[in-house]
């Protein structure tokens, strides 16, 4: 298949590069600026993107293409787009000057459009860009002609249409440059000539096909199921794969929203008839060992170790019944894999979450039938294979479940006035048509009580607190500025309905410096 490769120089947008590549229909991964010539070569790319980068190319430990790549490159004549500092490291790397700036652009600006013949065919003459480097070229090699200009950046993007080299100094990938994605397109379908062979629908066949030649006619493949986005495709797809012979380990750990455990079961077992959707019901020996853990890190730990620990007892169970399982599959996808490769000054990586890592010694092959995908694409297969659409639009839930929403604490009574409220929350933003809207709604648990007044009753409960967040990677996140009657009606119903509750509050912080969850 045809591939483009996104060489990753430390940019907060190279998933964004590579998700919209894919978009465009071509496939597209992301591999370090440092990457192995005999990998550069296997992999045969047929366009190279730069991304961009928070360096500056003249700075003495600035990442940069080794020489051995960027001649094998040339020789071969592999176009390449450099974007933003990979826009300063082309010019940079056959060894002319780029400058810091003394009217530094950033974000919205003006582009000048000179030849619209290559790189910005189909493009009007003015066009609104994403600007956010300060450095600019300066002086450029013979054989390179400048494409378009900015009030303060004469050389705003160049190209050479012999060595087949082309730079923009700012952002095609992101929104703030409404008609970034005709620019991209532009360099994969007619610089780069590169096949849209990327379809979801041929993924989904070929995927089957590799797993049943990994996993063979006899063995059997065990898989953690949480039903979460991935974990619940990774089954739907296996299960195309290698029917009965595919064992889903649902655990339930006392921490699950309300009847979330009779819903995935309702799905995977009733819906979709797998045979083998083992259910194990932990709810005690989680509860027991969260009694009176009130830190925040040890909870999650106790949380994490317990997880391992019954998910090993069950699969030791099977193997005993099954000797042939020999595999086991994870939901990892590829946000999951691809970290951030170029020394970055912003460092602009915020650990991926906690999702739990199963002991090596567990000798089962590790299969990973998602780990190319993006998020929106695993969602767009969930669907394809049957999943039902409110399982695969679900809002994100964190592993430790409701126990990182509790403070202090976990008792059974805390947890069951937290689901209470929290279905009841969940209800109504679905009826007033926000779920899909927004990131996250969600209940938290404070063991605080208040005087309240119940008709001629005084009363003295716990405080519930709402959080709703908008946010598009988790990374940020803006609170949700909803309705005061929407508000309103949630808690009024909360505080009539759950027999604990007197008083609510709305959560009105935004990430940074808030988290999402509270603890
Ligand atoms: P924070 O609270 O760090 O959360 O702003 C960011 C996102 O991650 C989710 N989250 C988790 N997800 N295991 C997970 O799989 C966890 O331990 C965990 N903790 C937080 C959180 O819900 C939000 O979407």
């Amino acid at each position: 298949m045809d591939e483009i490769l996104v060489f990753d120089f430390g940019g907060q947008y190279c998933h964004l590069i590579a998700r919209r590549i894919r978009d465009l229909g071509v496939f597209a991964e992301i591999v370090p600026f440092n990457i192995n010539i005999d990998l550069l070569k296997k992999k045969n790319p047929k366009g190279i993107i730069f991304s961009g980068g928070p360096s500056s190319v003249y700075e003495a430990d600035s990442p940069r293409v080794k020489d051995e790549i960027f001649q094998f490159i040339l020789k071969e004549k592999i176009p390449i787009l450099g974007i933003c500092y990979g826009h300063h490291l082309i010019i940079h790397q056959l060894g002319k000057k780029i400058e810091p700036h003394d009217n530094k652009e950033y974000g919205r600006t003006e582009l000048t459009i000179i030849n619209s013949k290559t790189l910005f065919n189909s493009l009007t003459t003015n066009e609104i860009v994403w600007m956010s480097h300060g450095d600019q070229v300066v002086t450029m090699p013979e054989g390179f002609e400048v494409l378009a200009k900015t009030g303060t950046c004469p050389i705003a993007a160049y190209g050479n249409k012999n060595l087949k080299l082309y730079g923009v100094q700012f952002h095609p990938e992101v929104v703030h440059t409404p008609r970034g994605n005709i620019i991209l397109e532009n360099f994969i379908s007619n610089i780069a000539k590169a096949k849209k062979e990327w379809k979801l629908g041929d993924w989904i066949d070929h995927s089957i096909e590799e797993i049943r030649k990994t996993v063979g006619d006899n063995e059997r493949v065990i898989l953690g199921l949480s039903g979460g986005v991935d974990s619940s495709v990774a089954a739907a797809l296996l299960n195309r794969a290698i029917g009965n012979r595919l064992h889903c380990i649902f655990v339930n750990n006392g921490l699950l929203r309300k009847n979330e455990e009779k819903q995935v079961q309702q799905v995977f077992q009733e819906e979709l008839g797998f045979q083998y959707f083992h259910y194990v019901d932990a709810e005690d020996v989680f509860l027991k060992r969260l009694e009176k853990i009130e830190e925040p890190e040890e909870k999650r730990k106790i949380i994490g170790h317990t997880f391992i620990e019954v998910f090993e007892n069950k699969t030791k169970e099977l193997e005993h019944k099954f000797p042939n399982i020999h595999y086991l599959a994870q939901g990892t996808i590829y946000p999951d894999r691809i970290e951030s490769s170029a020394p970055s000054k912003s460092a602009a990586k915020i650990k991926s979450h906690h999702n739990l890592t199963l002991p090596e010694d567990m000798k089962l092959r590790v299969i990973e039938p998602l780990k190319d995908l993006y998020k929106d694409e695993v969602r767009k297969i969930g669907l394809k294979l049957g999943l039902p659409k409110r399982m695969i639009t679900r809002h994100p839930f964190p592993g430790p479940g409701l126990a990182v929403r509790i403070l202090g604490a976990i008792t059974k009574e805390h947890l069951d006035i937290l689901r209470e409220a929290d279905c009841i929350l969940l209800e109504e933003i679905r009826k007033a048509g926000l779920y899909d809207e927004v990131w996250q709604a969600f209940c938290v648990f404070l063991p605080l009580k208040t005087v309240g007044i119940m008709g001629d009753y005084r009363t003295y409960e716990y405080l519930c607190a709402i959080r709703i967040v908008e946010s598009l990677d988790a990374m940020t996140a803006n609170f949700a500025k909803l309705e005061w009657n929407v508000l309103e009606h949630i808690s009024t119903r909360i505080i009539n309905e759950v027999k604990g509750i007197n008083r609510v509050v709305y959560d009105i912080s935004n990430k940074p410096p808030s988290t999402i969850e509270f603890e």
